[in-house]
């Protein structure tokens, strides 16, 4: 087999039209001005599985994957109930993406720091976009430079420390909140909230303080609707058909993610991309559900963990919210991969080795990114002491890059499948892209582990043994 058909596009039709794509050929999509531009594929390259699967592997597993879709988008699996996200890049209103703009526009405009007070689903998403497009550093520059946004989270863990240091953070700064828990009752976010309401009420009195939350909450029901209505709280819903989780490019994610001065409509924008993509009937040539097929391939061949890799750090809690996505979909029943991600060069300096020479369950899958806005060349030296002449004038993300091949070769050489999915560039429509090809993955990939890709049973047991330690009136 060539090369080439190793790499598949991941758009075929757009729009309606129906173009014959080759590799990293351009779409057009429209841009934030309504003007259409045009934008290229991504990528996925899985020439190094090849020396560890069957030649009819891929052939065999196709009806499996065309099984397992069926009952996700004719919604007739476990858990159907929670399919809305399937369609939110063409049914969000309007309305509720203005109101989302504007909102964003004014917490942007009024303070020096949102906290977005959340758990899983409820941040993962927006802190993954966030961290992608805005940059490592983003916070320290808003707050050294006193200008921008600088968004921090909270209720995602019980660490005193870490409420300590936000608490310490915020004082004397222009605070504002976001709430966000679809069930309203979940520990962490509650006692985050309750903690910062009480320091910002203390800043700047109560009636200020709740002019500075908002919260996005279920339409009905749960303690965070009940306290934000008793309290005037301004409120964005989680739709009722829509998981935490998979939840990104509802209120969730969308609100935070505009705050940061991102563009939104972008993100559904590539979302929406993504969503004509995945119709693509002919499964080799349909980038998520060929990545479901591969993934499950391996699996039944032993490799148990899979990996995601990548090379920029902006992209570290993108990983975050990937291993969220699969793990809390697809481990129940004593079945599923375990996903697990890495952040290169750094790990390769501590997880390296395992990955190289441990023992063979893994599979793993790169993220490589293309272009960016920026680059830094190898500078000139006056002597060559370091021995780096021969890179000079070679820009970072070549080097970078390049890195990333030989990594992957090494690690198919020491007995690691490997697939790279290749992204032209980190921004809102590639990461609305992504978030929505690895969730339509997850649920076709849950469906054929034959579990309910879309509810956690097994988050409860922690939390039973907790309230009972804790001595919560009623628990057991
Ligand atoms: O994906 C999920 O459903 C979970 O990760 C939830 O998002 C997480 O448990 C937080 O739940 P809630 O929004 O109800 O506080």
């Amino acid at each position: 087999m060539k090369r080439r058909e190793f790499l598949i596009n991941s758009a075929i039709t757009v729009a309606g039209l129906s173009l014959l794509m080759g590799t990293g050929e351009a779409k057009a999509v429209t841009g934030k001005k309504g003007i259409k531009k045009m934008k290229k594929s991504i990528t996925l390259n899985y020439e190094n599985i090849m020396p560890f699967i069957n030649g009819n592997d891929i052939d065999n597993i196709i009806p499996k994957v065309k099984e397992a879709r069926k009952i996700l988008v004719e919604k007739s699996g476990a858990g159907k109930d929670y399919l809305g996200w399937l369609d939110l890049p063409v049914t969000m209103s309007q309305d509720l993406i203005k109101d989302i703009e504007e909102t964003g526009k004014r917490i942007r405009e009024t303070s020096d720091v949102l906290i977005s007070i959340g758990i899983g689903g409820s941040y993962l998403g927006a802190r993954a976009a966030i961290s992608a497009v805005n940059g490592t550093y983003a916070n320290e520059l808003a707050l050294l430079n006193s200008n921008g946004l600088a968004i921090c989270y909270s209720g995602c863990d019980m660490s005193t420390s870490h409420l300590r240091s936000l608490l310490d953070l915020i004082k004397n700064k222009r605070v504002f909140v976001n709430v966000i828990s679809k069930s309203g009752t979940t520990t962490e976010p509650a006692i985050a909230l309750r903690v910062i309401y009480e320091a910002l009420k203390e800043a700047v009195g109560e009636a200020e303080a709740n002019k500075r939350i908002i919260a996005t909450t279920d339409s009905k029901k749960g303690a965070l609707k009940t306290l934000a209505d008793s309290k005037g709280w301004k409120r964005f819903i989680v739709p009722d058909d829509v998981g935490g989780r998979y939840s990104v490019m509802t209120p969730v994610g969308l609100l935070p993610i505009s705050a940061s001065g991102m563009d939104i409509k972008a993100m559904l924008e590539g979302a929406k991309i993504a969503r004509e993509d995945v119709k693509e009937e002919d499964i080799k040539k349909n980038i998520a559900c060929l990545y479901a097929g591969l993934r499950n391939i391996l699996y039944k061949k032993g490799k148990t963990v899979e990996i995601m890799s990548t090379f920029e750090d902006g992209l570290h809690y993108f990983g975050e919210w990937w291993k969220q996505l699969y793990g809390e979909s697809e481990g129940k029943e004593n079945r599923g991969i375990y996903p697990d991600s890495l952040d290169f060069s750094t790990d390769l300096h501590s997880m390296g080795q395992y990955i190289q020479e441990g023992e063979r369950m893994l599979m793993e899958t790169f993220i490589d990114v293309e272009n960016g806005k920026f680059d830094i060349k190898v500078p000139h030296a006056e002597t060559n002491d370091d021995g780096l002449g021969y890179l000079e004038g070679k820009t970072l993300r070549y080097v970078n890059r390049t890195a990333l091949k030989g990594t992957a070769e090494a690690h198919k050489d020491g007995g690691v499948p490997n697939m790279t999915f290749t992204v032209p560039e980190i921004d809102e429509y590639y990461l609305g892209y992504l978030f929505y090809m690895f969730e339509y993955a997850c649920g076709v990939s849950g469906y054929m582990g034959k579990v309910n890709p879309f509810n956690q049973p097994g988050v409860e047991a922690y939390k039973k043994n907790m309230f009972r330690l804790l001595g919560k009136p009623g628990s057991k």
